[in-house]
């Protein structure tokens, strides 16, 4: 009995709503600009979940180039997870580092199975020093005898550049010379690298991009805490391992996480957590994490609290999460996981402590997700699924994300189609910055700083809801 009386009350997103204050500040003018581990920074507070129906190569590409962040989900073979990753890794670079070459005694043929294989339109000629001999570009290969050696139809006077170059001297000389590709050697005169004008021209494209110190698009990656050989692999191309566990908070996690730390070098995300506690507990004992994933139990797909009572909503799990980070002066930024459907949830997640939002059910309606359109009576929809649902189980890989392996912890379904991930995140961040103008925040610092919450009753949620008015359709709706 002294126990319920001691209860907590764990409010969610539909209990609370933020009181307007005086705002001097325009909508456009507010900075959503935030941090998803301790050394990286978004855009857009905006990161996707690591599931199946959500987040691959495709997602990841789109939502780091638009500011966010996709992380991959591991329900795949370790390759499989690698590949993902290495494909976002490539998709644009300032300084392509893994460059596909051919050597000059290699067929005409060869260099176009290659450049038609990968997609690309010229090839650098290395000899078997590595040096730079050459470069051959898809127009040098058009109508020529494909027995040809690649030597006798190569450029051999190849404009080249070094390695401190910066974009603006390499925009310069790619114009300057009306050259598409531009490659960077050492002394030694051995490829290094390539710049080509693709990868510029898409800087342009998506000036929003979050990128690394080559100019990649950032990636993180769903890990277990006791698959080593994954977090490893993948430690080699993305910039934040994501630990994805349904219960961090236990001995077996804890102890897996502190030999894992000692070998990857990228930041390490651990979650979920759902209470101060938990928190706490990482805080002391885990050194060198980089931030927390909290929230368990409030996804559209999950039926843990339904099914076993138990779990820690997201807003009450961000804000005791909130708590221990600010009690203990740590820096590691808070993702508030699950059950997050419009930019309103978002900015109440940010004014509760969190520095990003991860959705799943949002993303996974979206054409860059994994997965075909579905048309059921004219309307358009796309599969999505708990990763502990009965289907998603099935494969096996992410099994161990849910401790109870005897019992399904999520459901799978339908969501209605949302269009492309620009067109949901630019609708994500106009709503985001208007609610922040109502809460007279200037950017997400303020927005904690400033916000004042109240809780509303169940016939106020009623009331923030239309009401009164006969809607034929509640559902959005999308062609493709
Ligand atoms: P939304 O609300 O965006 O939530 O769909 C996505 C988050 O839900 C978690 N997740 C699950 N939770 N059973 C659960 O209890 C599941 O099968 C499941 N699959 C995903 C996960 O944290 C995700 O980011």
């Amino acid at each position: 009995m002294d126990k319920v009386l001691r209860a907590l009350v764990a409010l969610t997103f539909r209990d609370l709503i933020l009181l307007p204050s005086l705002s001097e500040v325009e909508p456009s003018e507010i900075d959503v600009r935030t941090k998803v581990s301790t050394s990286h920074e978004l855009n857009i507070p905006l990161v996707s979940s690591p599931m199946d129906t959500v987040t691959e190569a495709e997602m990841a590409i789109a939502l780091a180039r638009q500011g966010g962040l996709g992380v991959l989900h591991r329900n795949c073979t370790i390759e499989e997870e690698v590949e993902m990753a290495k494909k976002v890794k490539r998709a644009e670079s300032f300084i392509i580092r893994d460059v596909i070459t051919i050597r000059p005694d290699q067929t005409v043929g060869e260099a176009i199975d290659i450049m038609r294989h990968h997609d690309i339109s010229g090839l650098p000629v290395v000899d078997d020093t590595g040096k730079l001999v050459g470069i051959v570009t898809a127009r040098d290969v058009r109508f020529t005898d494909p027995r040809l050696r690649v030597s006798d139809v190569m450029t051999a006077d190849v404009i080249t550049v070094g390695e401190g170059i910066t974009i603006e001297e390499a925009k310069r000389i790619l114009q300057e010379h009306r050259i598409e590709k531009l490659p960077v050697v050492d002394e030694q005169k051995r490829l290094r690298g390539l710049i080509t004008v693709k990868d510029i021209m898409l800087r342009g494209r998506f000036p929003n991009a979050v990128r690394d110190e080559e100019g990649r698009l950032l990636c993180a990656a769903a890990i277990s805490p006791f698959d080593l050989k994954r977090a490893v692999e993948l430690d080699k191309w993305v910039d934040v391992l994501v630990i994805d566990v349904a219960h961090f908070h236990n001995r077996n996690c804890f102890e897996a996480t502190k030999k894992l730390l000692k070998h990857v070098g990228a930041d390490v995300v651990v979650g979920n957590i759902g209470t101060y506690k938990a928190a706490e507990d990482a805080i002391t004992e885990l050194d060198g994490i980089a931030g927390f994933r909290v929230g368990i139990g409030s996804g559209s797909i999950c039926i843990t609290m339904e099914l076993l009572k138990a779990g820690s909503p997201t807003l009450f799990a961000t804000a005791q999460v909130a708590d221990a980070v600010s009690d203990y002066g740590a820096d590691l930024p808070i993702i508030a996981d699950g059950g997050i459907r419009s930019p309103g949830d978002v900015a109440l997640a940010l004014a509760l402590g969190a520095s990003c939002a991860m959705m799943g059910n949002v993303f996974a309606g979206c054409k860059e997700a994994p997965g075909e359109l579905v048309a059921i009576g004219g309307r358009y929809f796309k599969r999505y699924r708990g990763m502990a649902s009965p289907s998603a189980r099935e494969r096996r890989h992410a099994i161990d994300r849910y401790h109870s392996k005897g019992i399904a912890e999520g459901v799978e379904g339908l969501v209605p189609y949302r269009g492309d991930v620009a067109t949901v995140v630019a609708e994500f961040v106009a709503g985001l910055r208007a609610a922040m103008g109502y809460a007279g925040a200037r950017n997400i610092d303020e927005l904690r700083e400033k916000a004042i919450i109240a809780v509303l009753t169940e016939a106020g949620a009623r009331e923030a809801a239309p009401h009164s008015i006969y809607l034929p359709s509640q559902e959005p709706f999308r062609s493709p």
